[in-house]
Protein backbone atom coordinates (compact mmCIF):
# COMPACT_ATOMS: atom_id res chain seq x y z
CA UNK A 1 0.00 0.00 0.00
CA UNK A 2 1.21 3.36 -0.96
CA UNK A 3 1.93 5.37 2.30
CA UNK A 4 1.46 9.35 2.09
CA UNK A 5 4.22 11.52 2.25
CA UNK A 6 6.69 12.06 5.50
CA UNK A 7 6.80 16.08 4.70
CA UNK A 8 4.76 18.60 3.01
CA UNK A 9 7.26 21.09 2.76
CA UNK A 10 10.91 22.03 3.52
CA UNK A 11 9.77 25.04 5.07
CA UNK A 12 7.17 23.45 7.37
CA UNK A 13 9.80 21.04 8.49
CA UNK A 14 11.72 24.01 9.66
CA UNK A 15 9.24 26.07 11.20
CA UNK A 16 7.33 23.65 12.67
CA UNK A 17 9.27 20.14 13.13
CA UNK A 18 7.12 18.59 10.90
CA UNK A 19 7.74 14.94 9.72
CA UNK A 20 5.17 12.41 9.74
CA UNK A 21 5.71 9.01 10.97
CA UNK A 22 5.98 5.88 8.44
CA UNK A 23 3.48 3.09 9.79
CA UNK A 24 6.14 0.86 9.96
CA UNK A 25 7.80 2.98 12.87
CA UNK A 26 4.25 3.73 14.46
CA UNK A 27 3.96 -0.24 14.66
CA UNK A 28 7.14 -0.44 16.34
CA UNK A 29 6.65 2.13 18.75
CA UNK A 30 3.39 1.30 20.00
CA UNK A 31 4.46 -2.51 20.46
CA UNK A 32 7.21 -1.65 23.25
CA UNK A 33 6.51 -3.18 26.31
CA UNK A 34 4.01 -1.29 28.46
CA UNK A 35 2.87 0.72 25.78
CA UNK A 36 1.23 -2.24 24.00
CA UNK A 37 -0.48 -3.16 27.01
CA UNK A 38 -1.98 0.41 26.96
CA UNK A 39 -2.96 0.66 23.27
CA UNK A 40 -5.52 -2.65 24.59
CA UNK A 41 -6.70 -1.31 27.82
CA UNK A 42 -9.96 0.70 26.01
CA UNK A 43 -9.69 2.73 29.29
CA UNK A 44 -6.17 3.72 29.47
CA UNK A 45 -5.32 7.32 28.35
CA UNK A 46 -3.25 8.51 25.71
CA UNK A 47 -2.66 12.22 24.99
CA UNK A 48 -0.31 13.24 21.91
CA UNK A 49 0.83 16.46 22.10
CA UNK A 50 2.27 16.80 18.64
CA UNK A 51 -0.16 15.02 17.12
CA UNK A 52 0.03 15.68 13.13
CA UNK A 53 -2.36 14.04 11.09
CA UNK A 54 -2.74 11.12 13.85
CA UNK A 55 -0.01 8.53 12.97
CA UNK A 56 -0.23 6.96 16.62
CA UNK A 57 -3.85 8.44 17.35
CA UNK A 58 -5.57 6.72 14.12
CA UNK A 59 -3.46 3.31 14.98
CA UNK A 60 -4.18 2.91 18.73
CA UNK A 61 -7.95 3.74 17.45
CA UNK A 62 -7.89 0.93 15.02
CA UNK A 63 -6.05 -1.60 17.80
CA UNK A 64 -8.85 -0.62 20.28
CA UNK A 65 -11.59 -1.12 17.93
CA UNK A 66 -10.16 -4.30 16.69
CA UNK A 67 -10.42 -5.10 20.40
CA UNK A 68 -13.86 -3.68 21.29
CA UNK A 69 -15.24 -6.17 18.69
CA UNK A 70 -13.50 -9.07 20.08
CA UNK A 71 -14.51 -8.43 23.88
CA UNK A 72 -18.13 -7.51 22.80
CA UNK A 73 -20.93 -9.97 22.32
CA UNK A 74 -23.47 -7.56 20.97
CA UNK A 75 -23.82 -4.71 18.45
CA UNK A 76 -24.72 -2.51 21.81
CA UNK A 77 -21.99 -3.93 23.46
CA UNK A 78 -19.64 -3.18 20.51
CA UNK A 79 -21.36 0.30 20.42
CA UNK A 80 -20.16 1.17 23.68
CA UNK A 81 -16.95 -0.05 24.23
CA UNK A 82 -15.71 1.29 20.93
CA UNK A 83 -16.92 5.30 22.06
CA UNK A 84 -15.02 4.19 25.54
CA UNK A 85 -12.12 3.01 23.49
CA UNK A 86 -12.32 6.51 21.45
CA UNK A 87 -13.02 8.71 24.91
CA UNK A 88 -9.70 8.57 26.32
CA UNK A 89 -7.57 9.20 22.61
CA UNK A 90 -6.69 12.90 23.37
CA UNK A 91 -4.16 15.07 20.59
CA UNK A 92 -3.10 18.52 20.27
CA UNK A 93 -1.58 19.72 17.03
CA UNK A 94 -0.28 23.46 15.90
CA UNK A 95 -1.31 23.71 12.52
CA UNK A 96 -5.08 24.35 11.26
CA UNK A 97 -4.47 22.04 8.25
CA UNK A 98 -3.37 18.91 10.34
CA UNK A 99 -6.23 19.12 12.96
CA UNK A 100 -8.47 19.08 10.59
CA UNK A 101 -6.57 15.86 8.57
CA UNK A 102 -6.40 14.39 12.67
CA UNK A 103 -9.89 14.69 13.06
CA UNK A 104 -11.18 13.29 9.51
CA UNK A 105 -8.88 10.48 9.94
CA UNK A 106 -10.07 9.56 13.32
CA UNK A 107 -13.61 10.10 12.47
CA UNK A 108 -13.00 7.59 9.19
CA UNK A 109 -11.43 5.23 11.31
CA UNK A 110 -14.28 5.09 13.67
CA UNK A 111 -16.58 5.00 10.83
CA UNK A 112 -14.83 2.24 8.64
CA UNK A 113 -14.69 -0.48 11.92
CA UNK A 114 -17.97 0.29 13.00
CA UNK A 115 -19.92 -0.73 9.19
CA UNK A 116 -17.68 -3.26 9.53
CA UNK A 117 -19.20 -4.26 12.65
CA UNK A 118 -22.62 -3.88 11.60
CA UNK A 119 -22.53 -5.97 8.58
CA UNK A 120 -21.14 -8.77 10.90
CA UNK A 121 -24.37 -8.42 13.11
CA UNK A 122 -26.26 -7.87 10.38
CA UNK A 123 -27.58 -4.73 12.48
CA UNK A 124 -28.36 -1.83 11.36
CA UNK A 125 -26.70 1.96 11.51
CA UNK A 126 -27.46 3.67 14.61
CA UNK A 127 -26.84 7.67 13.98
CA UNK A 128 -26.68 8.29 17.93
CA UNK A 129 -23.43 6.15 18.24
CA UNK A 130 -21.43 7.95 15.19
CA UNK A 131 -23.32 11.30 16.63
CA UNK A 132 -21.66 10.55 19.79
CA UNK A 133 -18.24 9.48 17.94
CA UNK A 134 -17.74 12.60 16.59
CA UNK A 135 -18.47 14.87 19.60
CA UNK A 136 -15.80 12.84 21.38
CA UNK A 137 -13.25 13.74 18.80
CA UNK A 138 -14.21 17.14 18.01
CA UNK A 139 -13.66 17.58 22.13
CA UNK A 140 -10.73 15.33 22.27
CA UNK A 141 -8.53 16.69 18.99
CA UNK A 142 -7.77 20.30 20.25
CA UNK A 143 -5.67 22.86 17.72
CA UNK A 144 -3.22 24.54 19.72
CA UNK A 145 0.19 24.83 21.51
CA UNK A 146 1.24 22.10 23.59
CA UNK A 147 3.88 24.31 24.93
CA UNK A 148 2.18 27.08 25.54
CA UNK A 149 -0.94 25.29 26.95
CA UNK A 150 -3.15 27.71 24.33
CA UNK A 151 -5.60 27.46 21.94
CA UNK A 152 -5.19 29.29 18.56
CA UNK A 153 -7.14 32.03 20.08
CA UNK A 154 -5.06 32.10 23.20
CA UNK A 155 -6.99 30.55 25.57
CA UNK A 156 -6.64 27.59 27.76
CA UNK A 157 -6.57 24.25 26.11
CA UNK A 158 -9.45 22.91 27.89
CA UNK A 159 -9.92 18.75 27.42
CA UNK A 160 -12.75 16.52 28.64
CA UNK A 161 -12.88 13.49 30.47
CA UNK A 162 -15.53 11.03 29.67
CA UNK A 163 -16.46 9.96 33.09
CA UNK A 164 -18.00 6.50 33.19
CA UNK A 165 -20.76 5.96 35.54
CA UNK A 166 -22.42 2.54 36.76
CA UNK A 167 -24.72 1.45 33.85
CA UNK A 168 -28.44 2.27 34.20
CA UNK A 169 -31.01 0.11 32.67
CA UNK A 170 -28.23 -1.77 31.00
CA UNK A 171 -26.82 1.11 29.47
CA UNK A 172 -23.58 2.71 30.54
CA UNK A 173 -24.06 6.45 31.26
CA UNK A 174 -21.25 8.72 31.06
CA UNK A 175 -20.49 12.48 32.58
CA UNK A 176 -18.30 14.82 30.76
CA UNK A 177 -16.19 17.08 33.04
CA UNK A 178 -13.90 20.03 31.08
CA UNK A 179 -10.34 20.48 32.75
CA UNK A 180 -7.75 22.77 31.96
CA UNK A 181 -4.62 21.15 30.25
CA UNK A 182 -2.48 23.48 32.07
CA UNK A 183 -3.70 21.97 35.48
CA UNK A 184 -3.94 18.41 34.36
CA UNK A 185 0.09 19.28 33.38
CA UNK A 186 0.74 21.47 37.02
CA UNK A 187 -1.18 18.12 38.65
CA UNK A 188 -2.36 20.37 41.59
CA UNK A 189 -5.73 21.38 40.38
CA UNK A 190 -5.84 18.40 38.45
CA UNK A 191 -9.10 17.14 40.25
CA UNK A 192 -10.79 20.61 39.81
CA UNK A 193 -13.32 20.72 37.02
CA UNK A 194 -13.53 24.10 35.21
CA UNK A 195 -17.06 24.76 36.82
CA UNK A 196 -15.67 24.43 40.18
CA UNK A 197 -12.71 26.82 39.92
CA UNK A 198 -12.98 30.37 41.45
CA UNK A 199 -15.22 32.59 39.48
CA UNK A 200 -12.48 35.07 38.22
CA UNK A 201 -10.71 31.71 37.08
CA UNK A 202 -13.62 30.31 34.99
CA UNK A 203 -13.75 30.09 31.55
CA UNK A 204 -16.95 30.69 28.91
CA UNK A 205 -17.00 27.00 28.16
CA UNK A 206 -20.60 27.07 26.67
CA UNK A 207 -19.90 30.06 24.64
CA UNK A 208 -21.06 27.64 21.75
CA UNK A 209 -24.86 27.78 23.32
CA UNK A 210 -25.04 31.61 23.43
CA UNK A 211 -23.08 34.55 21.74
CA UNK A 212 -23.20 36.96 24.85
CA UNK A 213 -20.50 36.94 27.78
CA UNK A 214 -21.79 35.00 30.88
CA UNK A 215 -22.89 38.20 33.87
CA UNK A 216 -21.58 37.73 37.13
CA UNK A 217 -25.27 36.10 38.84
CA UNK A 218 -25.33 34.05 35.68
CA UNK A 219 -25.89 30.14 36.34
CA UNK A 220 -23.33 27.48 35.97
CA UNK A 221 -23.75 25.02 33.29
CA UNK A 222 -22.51 21.70 33.45
CA UNK A 223 -23.15 18.83 31.15
CA UNK A 224 -25.44 15.65 32.53
CA UNK A 225 -25.28 12.71 32.84
CA UNK A 226 -26.17 10.73 29.72
CA UNK A 227 -25.73 7.02 28.26
CA UNK A 228 -22.45 6.95 26.44
CA UNK A 229 -25.14 6.68 23.43
CA UNK A 230 -26.61 10.68 24.20
CA UNK A 231 -23.33 12.11 24.02
CA UNK A 232 -23.62 13.48 20.80
CA UNK A 233 -26.71 15.48 22.11
CA UNK A 234 -24.53 17.61 24.87
CA UNK A 235 -27.29 18.16 27.20
CA UNK A 236 -26.41 20.12 29.97
CA UNK A 237 -27.69 21.26 33.21
CA UNK A 238 -27.68 24.41 35.66
CA UNK A 239 -25.17 23.43 38.24
CA UNK A 240 -26.60 23.80 42.24
C1 LIG B 1 7.33 15.48 13.92
S1 LIG B 1 5.66 15.93 13.55
C2 LIG B 1 4.86 14.47 14.15
C3 LIG B 1 3.42 14.33 13.76
C4 LIG B 1 2.77 13.01 14.21
N1 LIG B 1 2.90 12.80 15.62
C5 LIG B 1 3.39 11.84 13.48
O1 LIG B 1 4.10 11.08 14.13
O2 LIG B 1 3.15 11.71 12.29
C6 LIG B 1 5.35 17.17 14.75
C7 LIG B 1 3.97 17.79 14.69
O3 LIG B 1 3.85 18.66 15.81
C8 LIG B 1 3.24 19.88 15.43
N2 LIG B 1 3.72 20.90 16.38
C9 LIG B 1 4.87 21.62 16.34
N3 LIG B 1 4.97 22.41 17.42
C10 LIG B 1 3.87 22.17 18.19
C11 LIG B 1 3.39 22.69 19.42
N4 LIG B 1 4.08 23.62 20.11
N5 LIG B 1 2.20 22.24 19.91
C12 LIG B 1 1.50 21.31 19.22
N6 LIG B 1 1.90 20.79 18.04
C13 LIG B 1 3.07 21.20 17.53
C14 LIG B 1 3.66 20.08 14.01
O4 LIG B 1 2.74 20.89 13.31
C15 LIG B 1 3.69 18.63 13.48
O5 LIG B 1 2.46 18.26 12.93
Amino acid sequence: MKENPLIKSKERVREHGEVFTPQWVVDKMLNQPGIKEATENLQATFLEPAAGEGAFLVEILNRRLNLAQQISHSINEYEENALIGLSTLYGIELLEDNVEMLVMNMMSEFERHYYQVIQDYSASYNKKVFQSAKVIISANMVQGDALTRQTADNTPIIFSEWKLLPKKHGKRRVQRLEFMFDAIIEQGDANQTVSQMPEDEQLDLFAIFSDEQPKEEETQLRYKEVSLLDVGQQIVEEVE
